[in-house]
């Protein structure tokens, strides 16, 4: 695991420390469409804070996978050090066909999420009016879930072993580490987020018939937190029911509480339920605001897709819009989310994963006439 972070660090507030709404941002477009969503991204948080009387300093850091090949690391030993003046960041996406998969990811990603204790990854999945469900017959009322995704712990806590390698006795262990700490910090926050959204409805992720330590915790500490919020309406589903529930009955489902691995699956579900995994945003949250949070696409670096200038960036256009809200510029927010909102109810400019043929320039200009 990462090291803990330095007992120092610049408190952090919804405003910028001297109480002034300038944000300093780290921006990391990572790899592969990470570099084509990331700028144009960008283009649309400038053109915002321009209209609504804030300013938005970004530096960009152009860590990933070509800073791996130079210089044999994802990015410089005090990287962290370097993240945690800032008030936000915003990433791209990391992986590269060059690399193994985890490189990029233990390079970069979960060193940032965990050293910066962004315990919860929070995932809208709303179907947009427009926008292309597979499901049949269903529409934008029907979709409206979001994740609180335990970010921190779990299955990504990255402890284990490779044994008798190329031998027949070769074995891996990966093991998963929940503390009761870790799932009452997060089921907390569900449940807030529960209780403020209409329809005062939780599901918490579980699977524990088989995964009979870690996930019987589990449930044990959501049912300790649900005694402190009645007005919530909380139901346990095995992950495997959940998954088919997300597709069978997507409107009986609200807000969903989930471990990291099961939260990282259900929320690709989510996205393709919404249309399009370009679509999908994140906040990587440190909920106390003693460290900088991370937003993101939920989408990776897309090797299938990348140099095209055809990947959709409305995934990180609408991250972005969520770090403003982090930062306490609701207005701002709002702004963005409405205009992504009316470009996909139009319909006329769509990046071919949303069944047009668009370019991430072209659907993100859209975006900016509509702000
Ligand atoms: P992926 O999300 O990159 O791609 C899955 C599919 O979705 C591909 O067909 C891709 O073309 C499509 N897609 C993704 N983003 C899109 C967009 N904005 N517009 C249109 N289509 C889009 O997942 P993967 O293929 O499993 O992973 C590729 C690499 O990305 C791997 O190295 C993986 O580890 C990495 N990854 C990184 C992050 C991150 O940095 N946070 C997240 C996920 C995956
Ligand atoms: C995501 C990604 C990451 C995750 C990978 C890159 C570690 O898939 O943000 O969903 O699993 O968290
Ligand atoms: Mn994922």
């Amino acid at each position: 695991m990462t090291p803990p972070a330095p007992k120092a660090h610049r408190a952090r507030s919804s405003r910028a420390g001297d109480g002034s709404r300038n944000y300093r941002v780290a921006v990391i477009p990572g790899d592969g469409v990470g570099k084509e969503v990331t700028p144009v991204a960008l283009e649309v948080l400038r053109a915002v804070a321009a209209s609504g009387g804030f300013r938005f300093v970004s530096e960009e850091f152009p860590w990933g996978s070509d800073y791996h090949a130079r210089h044999g690391e994802m990015m410089p030993a005090d990287a962290l050090d370097t993240l945690s003046s800032v008030d936000a960041i915003l990433l791209g996406a990391v992986g590269s066909p060059e690399l193994a998969d985890h490189v990029p990811v233990w390079g970069l990603v979960l060193p940032i999420r965990q050293r910066f204790d962004q315990y919860v990854n929070l995932r809208p999945m709303r179907l947009l009016a427009g926008a292309a469900t597979p499901l049949a017959g269903r529409s934008a009322e029907d979709v409206d879930m979001v994740c609180v995704r335990e970010n921190s712990e779990g299955e990504y806590c990255g402890i284990g072993r490779r044994v008798d390698r190329g031998e027949d006795t070769e074995t891996a262990e990966e093991t998963s580490v929940f503390s009761r700490r870790g799932i009452e910090r997060v089921a907390r926050f569900a449940f807030e987020l529960a209780a403020s959204r209409p329809r005062r409805k939780l599901a918490s992720a579980t699977k524990s018939n088989a995964l009979r330590h870690s996930m019987v915790l589990w449930d044990e500490v959501v049912a300790e937190v649900a005694a402190e919020y009645s007005q919530v309406e909380v139901t346990r589903y095995h992950v495997d029911a959940l998954a088919a529930r997300m597709v069978n009955h997507p409107e009986t489902l609200d807000t969903i509480v989930a471990s990291n691995l099961f939260g990282d699956i259900l929320t690709d579900l989510g996205a393709a339920i919404t249309g399009s995994l370009g679509l999908a945003p994140s906040g990587n949250l440190n909920p106390e605001r003693q460290h900088p949070s991370m937003f993101e696409p939920i989408h990776g670096s897309a090797p299938d897709i990348a140099g095209r200038g055809i990947a959709n960036p409305i995934g990180t256009i609408w991250a972005g819009a969520m770090m403003l809200e982090h930062l306490g510029e609701t207005a701002a927010h709002d702004r963005i989310v409405a205009a992504i909102e009316s470009v996909v109810a139009a319909g006329r400019v769509r990046t071919p994963d949303l069944g047009g043929d668009a370019t991430t320039k072209e659907l993100a200009a859209a975006i900016g006439e509509a702000l």
